[in-house]
């Protein structure tokens, strides 16, 4: 995306805000040091709503546009930049409104980092909790792959996603009608018996493995490769580097309050110091 290193904190700092806004911890994040951010980081934190009323008193939504004025003020700064070959540049003369490019940079820079961010904690956090299944992961590295996808199947990183209907229909024997809103809950078409044998159980060789963690139709999840790649990449480090990891006695971890996506602030993990 070109986000320049000494910015990146306020990436964290807006999907903790977006995603955990029912969290006290990430509600109003704010961990950029603005001494160590570039000039458009700077420009940036002074866009940012203060209090977390708006002028005519109301609350303001944290996931509304005049909430997030910081996040699409800096992606035009970066599109702005001289050298317009960089991506946010191309897109945003690709003939989007702009509100579709803050849209595309919402998207990009929030559903393409705190869903991975969540997936490797809670995927890490299920496989060590079922130690038989790590070990036998050891024992065949090439199951990475299923394991991966039963990770996401067993964690899902977004647990639900609302639709609106654009027609009447009938779904599962009832009416809904134009304009009313659906809630998908992937989560539970994840543990789905009807689809999935021993659905509760965690068997990082099931296959086929056709959960909905990234979604389904049209708006498949546009980073899945990606997302799945990365998944791969930390674990394969895991299991070279700290193959003995397992979760820290007595340390439970802390969940993010959300009932969007299942994410862990906390996971206490240990491991022998070898040779
Ligand atoms: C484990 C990680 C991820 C999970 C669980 C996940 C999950 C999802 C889900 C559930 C959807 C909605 C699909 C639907 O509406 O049916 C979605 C859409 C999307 N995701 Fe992901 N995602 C992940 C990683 C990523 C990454 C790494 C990127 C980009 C770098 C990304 C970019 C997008 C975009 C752009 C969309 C919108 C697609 C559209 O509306 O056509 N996601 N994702």
């Amino acid at each position: 995306m070109g986000v320049p290193e000494q910015d990146r904190q306020l990436l964290v700092d807006w999907a903790n805000r977006v995603i955990g806004y029912q969290d006290a911890d990430y509600a109003h994040s704010g961990t950029a040091d603005p001494e160590g951010l570039t000039g458009a980081g700077r420009a940036a934190l002074a866009l940012r709503p203060a209090g977390t009323t708006g002028v005519d008193g109301r609350p303001v939504n944290p996931r509304s546009r005049a909430a997030l004025a910081d996040m699409f003020g800096y992606a035009h700064a970066l599109a702005d930049r001289p050298g317009s070959g960089s991506l946010l540049g191309r897109m945003r003369g690709a003939g989007l409104s702009a509100e579709e490019f803050e849209t595309a940079f919402f998207l990009f820079a929030v559903a393409g980092n705190e869903t991975v961010r969540n997936a490797l904690p809670g995927g890490l956090h299920t496989l060590l909790t079922h130690p038989d299944q790590y070990r036998l992961l050891l024992r065949r590295p090439e199951l990475l792959g299923s394991a991966v996808e039963e990770m996401l199947r067993f964690w899902p990183p977004v647990l639900e996603f609302r639709r609106t209907a654009t027609r009447d229909l009938e779904l599962a024997g009832r009416r809904i009608r134009r304009g009313e809103k659906v809630v998908v809950y992937h989560a539970s078409a994840n543990r789905d018996e009807t689809v999935f044998a021993d659905p509760d159980r965690f068997d990082i060789r099931r296959t086929p493995n056709d959960h909905v963690s990234f979604g389904y139709g049209p708006h498949f999840c546009l980073g899945a490769q990606l997302a799945r790649m990365q998944m791969k990449a930390m674990l394969r480090l895991v299991m070279t580097e700290l193959p003995d990891l397992e979760p820290a006695d007595g340390a439970a971890p802390a969940h993010m309050v959300s009932n969007f996506q299942n994410g862990l602030k906390k996971l206490p993990i240990r491991w022998r110091r070898s040779g």
